[in-house]
């Protein structure tokens, strides 16, 4: 037994001096990168300072910017992806600019780059953090074999609006879900080590509370009080920010009248001065010429010197820095020293990516790792987690032995573009594999397929009689609608979330024939589609499922694979409804459920017969689906919460335990969500936040016990006096299926 002490005493010391020596190696790496950014700086003109700063999007060939490059005027470009022509330029800005700073070369990596994963709210449903960050790693080797070592994301903008077509990009609406996957992409798109030549410094975006556009609508003005600013809308920038994410984005709203790019509360006083993030923040495309717009600055040295002064160190497409800044510096309008930091915080990230080092690219790299067979592989395994299974009346789904012939018909079927959804610049739309191609590899079934129409747009119902007809002679009617690509993402806002065209005169006649309907939805956001669900046997919704969607959805189809999706945002049942969300006020009159609606209200009803509660007399107060929310082919049972303690000190932390059996005849994996309420605050809170949340495989009839730990420090939040701590109190705990599911058990925090 001493023998045993003394080894346990000898791991502790080595253990202990691994992890000090690893500190230290950081620390002087970190010194050494300092020392060097310094000795940099103090040899760099004005100009060449202001160069660094210049960030344009490509507009030609490398010659064609050879003598910008040369003369030091450009500190980052992107939408240059080739890598023959990177290295070019590279050599132009390494060998003959006058201190040889290395370019930063960018692009939008968002949900893979030639390999296309599901766009990100699908990646979200998935509540995998780990196979999101493999995805993002992914993302990284093949984009960075072009020479791209920076990408535009994550996107962790907190979502609550389906009209805004940028909830494509999102996590989704929940602060704790977009904290969770902004880091699992930041690490992945970072790797182990930022000078790794397939690392790719990773930008948070867009800083800050772009998602709260008023109406939904792009760009819009967001008014966000400051609390709901710090408990809602901030923490994933700052979970990414203690993650290490490089740099952020300013984002072009403005919120309560001041624009992000000139907001010193979000660029200094918040992301430097609460949270000592030491990246730079470059602007959103022309987001500080557009300070005119927004009617805070007169000119372009107005809106240089507001911004720069607020916190942003880099400008993309204004060109307002480099043509303004070197005035400015000599009128004193912005300080020596402001323009030092933000050329410091540059060069740190490009000493930091190791550019000085190793500056160009095997540009032989990318044929060997884009679309290689693992990242295929990675991909379906993507897509299959980001598809939700909504609706399964009478076990439609999986398709059995039995069914022998299935028409596929809709317009997103075979649309290997489309299927790609927003933000997929760099994907390889040939190696798109559709639903109808992966449904013809399936042997023994005979495929019937009819488009309808010619886009998810089409108001035509010329096509939709050989799909009626296509479904009469199979056994199952497979329906692929939804979204064109088009349909979301930046500047693509809705106003009606419906589907377009003629897609739901197709979906009632398909339902007329029948035949056993499965709805496929492939879109960039949630649509209000409850009548065509009703119609629907069974829906599976996808959302853009990316390059192996098709694959995937064949593979949930026919019983290869179990769907797992959860909604990440709250499916409104119409857009009425919007803005709604789970972690919603309770309200002081919050829906009870006995309310009258609006087919029930009998003639001449008292004024106030039909309930003084909030919620809508056509619509009721509920979602189509919560968040949270997904069926699989099995179904599961959750046992009472049990907890370490009842009574907790702030500092305390509580284990949670939970079993839950599959209560079905097949193995399914379940997401087990935690969440918690604080029953009464300095302020109002949410009926419910999720906190943590664990996907876990059970075999039929098996029962698990899922494990949480979680320290009371995570209650804390931003209370009435605008300090964030916990605050004393009562507790509600679920673990559960969903944000609208569960019983909940109590517990103190003294
Ligand atoms: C766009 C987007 C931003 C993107 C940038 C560069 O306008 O708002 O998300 O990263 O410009 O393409």
């Amino acid at each position: 037994m001493i023998y045993q002490n003394i080894s346990n005493m000898k791991y502790r010391i080595l253990l202990a001096s691994l992890v000090l020596l690893t500190a230290c190696a950081e620390k002087s790496q970190n010194d050494l990168i300092e020392q060097k950014v310094d000795d940099m700086l103090s040899q760099m003109t004005l100009e060449e300072k202001v160069g660094q700063l210049h960030q344009i999007s490509a507009w030609g060939d490398a010659a064609s910017m050879h003598d910008e490059v040369a003369a030091g005027r450009i500190g980052s470009i992107l939408n240059f992806v080739d890598p023959v022509e990177i290295n070019k330029l590279q050599r132009v800005a390494v060998e003959e600019s006058r201190l040889g700073i290395p370019l930063l070369i960018a692009r939008d990596v968002i949900h893979g780059y030639n390999t296309i994963l599901p766009i990100p709210l699908g990646q979200a449903a998935s509540f995998d953090p780990e196979l999101v960050e493999q995805g993002a790693r992914m993302a990284a080797v093949e984009a960075s074999a072009d020479g791209i070592r920076w990408t535009f994301a994550p996107m962790i903008d907190i979502s609550r609006d389906a009209r805004w077509g940028r909830i494509a990009e999102s996590c989704g609406e929940d602060p704790y879900l977009a904290s969770v996957m902004g880091v699992a992409m930041v690490r992945g798109f970072q790797g182990d080590s930022l000078n790794d030549p397939t690392a790719i410094a990773a930008c948070a975006k867009h800083y800050a509370g772009y998602g709260a556009a008023e109406g939904g609508r792009d760009y819009n003005a967001a008014n966000i009080p400051e609390r709901q600013l710090r408990n809602v809308y901030l923490p994933p920038f700052e979970a990414v920010a203690k993650a290490g994410a490089q740099t952020f984005m300013s984002s072009f709203n403005e919120i309560d009248g001041v624009p992000s790019t000139a907001n010193p509360f979000l660029l200094n006083d918040v992301l430097r001065g609460e949270w000592g993030f030491d990246g730079f923040v470059v602007t959103d495309w022309n987001s500080a010429g557009e300070l005119m717009a927004h009617g805070v600055c007169v000119d372009k040295p107005d809106l240089v010197e507001k911004s720069i002064n607020s916190g942003v160190d880099m400008d993309m497409m204004t060109y307002g820095f480099i043509e303004e800044l070197p005035q400015l510096v000599e009128e004193g309008k912005v300080k020596q020293s402001v323009l030092d930091e933000a050329v410091r915080r540059v060069l740190r990230v490009k000493y930091h990516l190791g550019l000085f080092d190793n500056p160009y690219v095997d540009e032989s790299l990318s044929d060997k790792v884009s679309l290689t067979p693992e990242n295929l592989a990675l991909a379906r395994k993507a897509a299959v987690e980001s598809v939700i299974l909504l609706k399964n009346e009478g076990d439609v789904l999986p398709l059995g032995a039995n069914v022998k012939s299935v028409a596929v018909v809709g317009p997103m079927a075979h649309m290997k573009y489309d299927q790609l959804g927003t933000w997929a610049f760099d994907g390889v739309s040939d190696r798109t594999v559709t639903p109808l191609e992966a449904i013809r590899e399936i042997p023994g079934i005979t495929v019937n397929y009819e488009p309808a129409f010619e886009s998810t747009r089409d108001k035509s119902t010329a096509g939709i009689p050989a799909a009626i007809s296509a479904a009469r002679r199979s056994d199952v009617v497979i329906a692929i609608v939804g979204e064109e690509a088009i349909l979301s993402g930046e500047a693509h806002s809705l106003a009606d979330i419906s589907l377009k065209g003629a897609q739901n005169e197709l979906i009632r006649q398909l339902s007329a024939t029948g035949k056993p309907l499965v709805m496929i939805v492939m879109a960039g956001r949630p649509l209000t589609i409850g009548e065509q669900i009703e119609q629907s046997d069974a829906v599976l919704y996808s959302f853009h499922p990316g390059t192996m969607g098709g694959a995937a959805i064949a593979d949930l189809l026919w019983g290869v694979e179990a769907p797992s999706g959860r909604t990440p945002v709250t499916f409104p049942k119409m857009v009425g409804q919007i803005p709604i969300y789970y972690n919603h006020a309770n309200t002081g009159r919050p829906f009870q459920g006995n309310e009258t609606l609006i087919d029930d209200i009998p003639l001449r009803a008292g004024q106030t017969s039909l309930g003084c509660t909030s919620f809508y007399l056509d619509a009721g107060v509920e979602p189509l689906y919560p968040f949270g929310y997904g069926l699989t082919y099995t179904t599961f049972e959750y046992g009472e919460p049990r907890l370490s303690a009842n009574e907790l000190g702030v500092d305390d932390t509580l284990i949670v335990e939970a079993d839950i059996t599959n209560t079905g005849s097949r193995e399914a994996t379940e997401v087990a969500q935690l969440y918690v309420r604080d029953l009464v605050g300095s302020i109002s809170r949410p009926v419910r936040e999720l906190k943590a949340f664990k996907r876990v495989n059970i075999k039929p009839g098996e029962t698990v016990t899922v494990e949480f730990s979680l320290p009371i420090s995570e209650l804390a939040f931003y209370g009435f006096d605008y300090t964030r701590k916990v605050e004393p109190g009562e507790f509600n705990l679920w673990v559960c299926h969903d944000s609208n599911s569960g019983t909940p058990v109590s517990f103190t925090v003294k």
